[in-house]
């Protein structure tokens, strides 16, 4: 039956006919089965199984929601650790082995219910299962709203690196719901700050403008208009830039800005919650926008300091501290050296001319990414 009150999607129109919904508002888990159905991951029925992921955090704060808006429906549940550890080959076969005891068929419909973990274990999922199931997003990290959820990256990791064996796999439907962002812990809202970030500095000084008025209101209030503003906006930027280069042989690569850094120091600490993912992309755009005064590139000679002190009037200036006493200049560069964007023995980054006018900067001097990172560990990663 058709929902009068549930809010417009955001649109996905891919050239292959694929369309993806995305939806932004509040009070969305206990109303999940009106809004697929409405927004077209089609009919749920009784017989219809439904393949529901989510982890140990989700099930803490909003398993018994979830499952009671589901209730009518013939659920194969599957419940995973929380953290980076369920994003391998052993959940993943788990995963699969527990869908396919459960007799799933085609039309079986995969949600996936939780930050970048579960969105990357779900979506891989869903893509291999059967040759490929319809997907529900349900983000419930502020990182998730308004990047991993979007664009259909899905991944686990490998021995050697992060999401290195994934596929592109589209959803159906993101629903995104501020409600589920009031119990994130405030390190997880600022990791998502740095993807709201980034989307500011690619292309959108208007919207810089608008973070450096409504930042604060934004990290402080997460379920707030100024949060579902910022989704919807951040959802409506990824959403252009993914229907112009789905697969990243160009344009995508934008999306990636602060993250060859962000990359070689998570990989430095191990992949853990010293450095979460979103912190380490606030260190990682600041040395960007670094790297680009250093190269001449920058056309704004206030760039680094614009960008410094918003982060300061957000006191994440550093985003968290760290400890960089162990790190090494080489380490980093070799981590760098391995990142999915460099062609051969080149460097390629995402610089900046200004905030809101980023490039591809392709054959980077690899002195000048010494000269960063040598910096960068003279202050301790305090970015000063
Ligand atoms: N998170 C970057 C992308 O989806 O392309």
């Amino acid at each position: 039956m058709p929902d009068s009150s549930a809010p417009q999607p955001i649109w996905l129109d891919f050239k292959d006919k694929h369309r993806c919904g995305i939806l932004v508002g509040s009070g969305f888990l206990d109303r999940l089965p009106v809004l697929i159905e409405t927004h077209g991951a089609g009919v749920l029925t009784p017989e219809r199984k439904v393949l529901l992921l989510y982890d140990s955090a989700v099930e803490t704060h909003y398993g018994a929601r979830i499952d009671t808006a589901l209730r009518a429906y013939n659920v194969i549940k599957h419940v995973v650790p929380a953290g980076e550890g369920s994003k391998s080959f052993s959940a993943l076969e788990a995963l699969c082995t527990r869908a396919l005891s459960a007799g799933i068929d085609r039309k079986t419909l995969v949600i996936a219910v939780g930050g970048g973990v579960i969105g990357d274990l779900g979506g891989f999922a869903a893509s291999i299962l059967l040759r490929g199931l319809p997907l529900v997003h349900v983000p419930t990290t502020l990182l998730a709203h308004v990047d991993s959820a979007i664009g259909g990256k899905t991944a686990i990791n490998a021995a050697s690196g992060k999401n290195l064996i994934g596929t592109f796999y589209q959803p159906h439907l993101v629903i995104a719901d501020s409600a589920t962002l009031a119990s994130l812990p405030r390190r997880q809202m600022i990791a998502g700050y740095g993807e709201v970030l980034k989307y500011a500095c690619i292309n959108d000084p208007p919207f810089f403008q608008w973070l450096q008025h409504n930042g604060k209101s934004l990290l402080n209030e997460p379920n707030s208009d100024a949060t579902r503003y910022a989704v919807a906006h951040c959802a409506r930027k990824k959403a252009d830039i993914v229907l112009q280069d789905e697969t990243e042989h160009g344009v995508r690569a934008l999306l990636n800005l602060g993250h060859s850094f962000a990359h070689a120091l998570e990989s430095a600490y191990g992949y853990s919650d010293t450095l979460l993912h979103g912190e380490a992309v606030i260190i990682g755009i600041v040395l960007a926008a670094r790297l680009s005064r250093q190269l001449g590139i920058a056309q704004d000679p206030q760039l680094e300091k614009t960008l410094t002190d918003h982060l300061a009037s957000l006191d994440l200036l550093p985003p968290v501290a760290i400890d960089t006493s162990a790190l090494r200049v080489d380490d980093l560069m070799a981590t760098m050296a391995r990142d999915k964007k460099n062609v051969g023995a080149h460097f390629n980054v995402i610089a900046l001319r200004a905030i809101g006018d980023a490039f591809i900067y392709k054959n980077c001097p690899p002195e000048a990414l010494r000269a960063v990172w040598t910096r960068f560990l003279a202050s301790n990663g305090s970015l000063s």
